[in-house]
């Protein structure tokens, strides 16, 4: 693989894009990231992570890169490079190169690293056969809905689920399912779209913003609040979103099999609005 990649200003090759051992990204997770997904070479839902992005930045008291105001442009530079049709561009911006400290630099310059990775979204292989998942507790810290790269414990949960032979985990927390290790998380009821409501617990998912609108648009019910496994077990139908998924069907949560271990029609309705949409609106 030679991509070009993106790093402070300079399109490189990825084997030359060097990062400090002093950067806080490296020392202490200090950074956040964005994925952006690419169908048909185009970009979607741009706006709505750009805006996510920033208000990481903001909550975290991380200056914006030098080059922020450009960034549909390297996006978009880095999608052609790279002959990209399907896939996504990953963003990450670091507070910088300083020496290792607990209290933040002053002065240090945020690095910005951009690269594109392709990958099959509509014709992936859980978008018709539906996920397995297992349920397993959620030990991640108390702000995910600032979106840093501290992924190490939802790395070991997808690992739990690898483990266990099934393809995802959802984190629970005081009995509830809070969201999937790199997704947000929803179960269907008697036509009921059931998802926990937004706060620091989970991340604001770009996607679940869009396929709520669509729901609501479709005239489906939408119901914000919290759910348990026990609940999830005996659904008609449950689903996860993101923008690497889409909506993809879950067909089995810690064991027990919904809507007879077959991708539901909701999910599947939502598959298709969101497909349909994101053609049209990608940039
Ligand atoms: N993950 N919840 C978590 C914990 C996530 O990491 C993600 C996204 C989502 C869905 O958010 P969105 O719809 O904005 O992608 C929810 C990305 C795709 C990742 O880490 O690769």
């Amino acid at each position: 693989m030679n991509r070009t990649v993106y790093l402070n200003g300079e399109y490189l090759p990825e084997d030359e894009a060097k990062v400090s051992i002093f950067d806080r990204g490296f020392l202490m997770a200090d950074a956040v990231y964005e994925v952006v997904s690419v169908l048909d070479g185009k970009l979607l839902e741009f706006s709505g992570h750009i805006k996510r992005l920033e208000r990481s930045l903001g909550e975290l008291d991380m200056a914006k890169p030098k080059n922020f105001d450009n960034l549909l442009d390297i996006h978009r530079t880095l999608v052609a490079r790279n002959n990209v049709q399907e896939g996504g561009v990953y963003l990450q911006i670091t507070r910088g190169v300083a020496d290792r400290d607990f209290v933040y630099p002053k002065d240090a310059e945020p690095t910005l690293v951009m690269f594109t990775q392709e990958r099959p979204i509509i014709e992936s292989p859980a978008a018709k056969t539906g996920m397995r998942i297992i349920s397993t507790e959620d030990l991640r810290w108390g702000r995910r809905d600032i979106k840093t790269v501290q992924l190490l414990y939802p790395s070991m949960a997808k690992m739990m689920a690898k483990a266990a032979g099934v393809d995802d985990a959802w984190l629970v927390e005081d009995g509830f399912v809070t969201e999937g290790t790199s997704n947000n998380a929803y179960i269907v009821k008697d036509g009921k779209i059931i998802t926990r409501s937004l706060s620091h617990d989970i991340l604001h998912g770009i996607t679940r913003a869009s396929v709520l609108r669509y729901a609501a648009e479709a005239q489906m019910i939408v119901e914000e609040r919290n759910f348990t496994i026990e609940e999830a077990q005996s659904a008609d139908e449950a689903f996860i979103t993101s923008a690497s998924a889409f909506v993809t069907p879950v067909i089995e949560v810690d064991g027990a099999k919904l809507g007879g271990g077959t991708p539901g029609p909701v999910a599947g309705r939502l598959r298709e609005i969101y497909i349909e949409e994101s053609r049209k609106a990608g940039i």
